[in-house]
């Protein structure tokens, strides 16, 4: 089989060698999913999957394909190595129909990321500052969206998880990457505030760490990470960015490219771990 040739770029190069002393594995072909790419974090994902590595398929899924003006701009200039699909995490029958596709199309899956979150939504969910302002609405909708979500997609795309894949790729198990948040951490909340966000994070945590359990009893290795990308400027932080100093609010360029080298340098050993963009363990 051939084996594809990275032209990796000066700055990927010296991001990859200097952060991370882990065992490398590079993400040079294969088929990787982005789940929540239609902007923010996971779109920034599906770019650099296509224009900082040669090869690859790469499938980016998301609620409104007709109206994810990112991604529609990304598969005019990479149609044959993207597809978009469409997800929502709180309908399982569409976690289901792009299970389907990806396994009629590819057959397997190398890499999935699973990047949707929401934090604020008017009249639906306030981030609290308060117990008094907590919702049960909020508590559930939270719940539904950033911890039930993500663990539906990784349970219809566990059949299609494998080592490999048509299109060739170098790593010896797959992953699948869960964004995650620093405030998820029960040991690390020393501010309190943003219950349902928190709560939903915390139990998006716990589900991840099971499932990584389950994963490390079963014949095909699948490494389980959690990532927190730090304070990034998308829409999601938007509202809350006065106080966070210049130098803490990270571009999506940044935050994406340190995560794709905790990605690109997982280990067995990682499995079921909760890591910062600067790839330090998170407490639980
Ligand atoms: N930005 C930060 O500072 C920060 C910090 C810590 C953790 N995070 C985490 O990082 C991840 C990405 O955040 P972001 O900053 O990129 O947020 P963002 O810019 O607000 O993007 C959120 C994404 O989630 C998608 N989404 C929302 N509800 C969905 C649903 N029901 N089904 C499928 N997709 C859905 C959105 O799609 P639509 O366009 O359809 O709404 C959008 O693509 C989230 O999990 C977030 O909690 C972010």
């Amino acid at each position: 089989m051939m084996r594809a040739v990275l032209t990796v770029p000066p700055l990927w190069r010296s991001i990859q060698r200097a952060s991370f002393c882990r065992t490398a594995m590079r993400l040079e072909g294969g088929v990787s999913m982005v789940q929540g790419s239609s902007r923010g974090i996971g779109l920034e994902f599906v770019r650099q999957l296509l224009e900082e590595k040669e090869k690859g398929q790469v499938v980016a899924t998301c609620r409104d394909p007709n109206g994810a003006t990112g991604l529609l701009e990304l598969k005019k200039k990479h149609n044959e190595r993207l597809d978009v699909l469409r997800l929502d995490v709180t309908d399982e029958s569409t976690i289901q129909a792009s299970a389907n596709s990806i396994a009629e199309r590819y057959g397997s899956l190398n890499l999935l990321i699973n990047a949707s979150g929401v934090l604020s939504l008017p009249d639906i969910l306030q981030p609290e500052t308060t117990l008094r302002k907590v919702e049960k609405s909020s508590l559930m909708f939270a719940y539904e969206v950033n911890a039930a979500g993500p663990i539906l997609v990784i349970k219809h795309m566990w059949p299609l998880l494998k080592v490999g894949g048509s299109t060739g790729s170098e790593r010896n198990f797959a992953v699948v990457a869960n964004l995650s948040a620093r405030v998820g951490s029960i040991g690390d909340n020393g501010l309190g505030g943003w219950h349902s966000y928190r709560a939903s994070k915390t139990a998006l945590n716990q589900l991840t760490k099971t499932i990584s359990v389950e994963f490390a009893r079963r014949k095909d290795p699948i490494v389980c990470i959690l990532l927190h990308p730090g304070t990034v400027d998308t829409d999601l932080s938007k509202p809350f960015q006065r106080n966070v100093l210049e130098s803490k609010l990270f571009t999506r360029e940044f935050s994406v490219q340190k995560l794709l080298g905790i990605i690109e340098s997982a280990k067995i050993s990682d499995n079921g771990k909760f890591f910062a963009w600067d790839g330090q363990q998170i407490p639980w």
